[in-house]
């Protein structure tokens, strides 16, 4: 092993379909399937989409970006999105690009039903920050972030890049009746970060493709999916995984890996969203109770769009004067369901049990 391995030669797909559709596969992709389609059923019977997607994705950028060891506190994360500052840490610049980058691929799909290659050179330049592109000069190899051996060699040459990517998004693209959807993803996602075709951010590129590629197959409405938490509390087996299916070839273990990360998602998002929709329902209640003369629906539901409000979000949102906003989220401090916290000349409010709900 190390500098001489002989690099592995990447295949185009598809593989083998005897490779990735033994009995084990079928078994756990029906699991994964059903768990799936409940998450479904449950989000479409939130009322305000927006409330689910922002506090759900809001999440998975901290997550996601935990990866590559950008750890940001969720407190700094929160007023970053709220106030606007300009002297944010790069940290938590990061998770704010990666949230953006998740709902301008999920606008690409709405809008084109399909990705293309530059689709893709497109998120990743908004979560990287530069225009790098596609990798063009050789030299980027795979290392065990322990012993610094290389692990994997990614394609070097760009034409050979290019080559695996359009094959690629021809396969990401098609809609097939008859391999599972949930099977795909797993192929789909190795293939795309052992063709690593960026300097940099492409395990984040490939956990937004995997988002994208659901809602492309409609197994799931709106961007609430996301494996990178079961990838970060496995990540010694994704590695090794990923790792073995580039030496080997054989699939089975891989596939499997994603279809228990999608059951186990699956699971834990449907309670996360039980409990914010609960949370909801008694700070719905209690306002009615202990302040009906501000209660409305629209306005409770706002404290759930993201953990940190404050006037402004009130005024644009609700159509209503600053002072009213303002005597609003006081009174709402007062019967306990905001807590208030000045940052600079602004006053932020606290939705803390929303935060309780995020970070379990
Ligand atoms: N042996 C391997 N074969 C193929 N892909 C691998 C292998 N080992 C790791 N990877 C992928 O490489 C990704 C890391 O690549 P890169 O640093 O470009 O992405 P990132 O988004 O910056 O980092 P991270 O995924 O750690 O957040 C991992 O997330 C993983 O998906
Ligand atoms: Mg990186």
């Amino acid at each position: 092993m190390g500098q001489n391995t002989p690099r592995f030669k990447l295949e185009l797909l598809p593989p083998p379909r005897e490779k990735v559709e033994t009995i084990e596969i079928l078994r756990q992709t029906n699991k994964s399937t059903a768990a799936l389609a409940e998450l479904k059923g449950i989000a479409k019977t939130i009322p305000n989409q927006a409330m689910l997607i922002n506090a759900i994705v809001l999440q998975e950028a901290k997550d996601s970006s935990e990866i590559e060891n950008i750890i940001t506190t969720q407190d700094e994360l929160y007023k970053a999105l709220t106030v606007n500052k300009s002297n944010i840490s790069a940290e938590t610049k990061e998770v704010v690009n990666y949230r953006r980058a998740i709902f301008s691929g999920f606008d690409i799909v709405k809008k084109q039903g399909f990705i293309r290659v530059n689709d893709i050179i497109s998120i990743q330049q908004e979560l990287v920050d530069n225009t790098a592109g596609i990798r063009s000069m050789p030299g980027t190899v795979l290392k065990n972030d322990k012993t610094g051996e290389i692990v994997y060699t990614p394609p070097q040459d760009k034409t050979e890049i290019l080559e695996l990517l359009t094959n690629f998004i021809r396969h990401y693209n098609k809609i097939d009746h008859d391999l599972s959807p949930l099977i795909n993803l797993a192929i789909l996602h190795y293939q795309f970060e052992s063709i690593h075709p960026f300097y940099d951010g492409n395990g984040r590129t490939g956990r937004i493709l995997n988002i994208l590629y659901l809602i492309l197959n409609e197994l799931i409405d709106v961007p609430i999916l996301y494996l990178s938490s079961f990838i970060i509390d496995n990540k010694p087996d994704y590695y090794r995984l990923l790792n073995r299916t580039n030496h080997d070839g054989k699939w089975e273990d891989w596939i499997m890996f994603m279809l228990k990360a999608v059951e186990s998602t699956s699971k834990n998002t449907i309670l996360r969203i039980t409990n914010i929709k609960n949370q909801l329902d008694k700070a719905i209640t209690k306002v009615q109770k202990e302040s009906p003369k501000i209660y409305r629906k629209e306005l409770v539901e706002l404290l759930f769009e993201q953990p940190y409000s404050k006037i402004d979000f009130v005024v644009n949102r609700l159509g209503v004067e600053r002072k009213a906003a303002s005597r609003y989220l006081r009174e709402l401090e007062e019967i306990g369901v905001l807590e208030s916290q000045k940052v600079g000349r602004e006053t932020l409010y606290i939705n803390k049990e929303l935060i309780e709900i995020l970070k379990q």
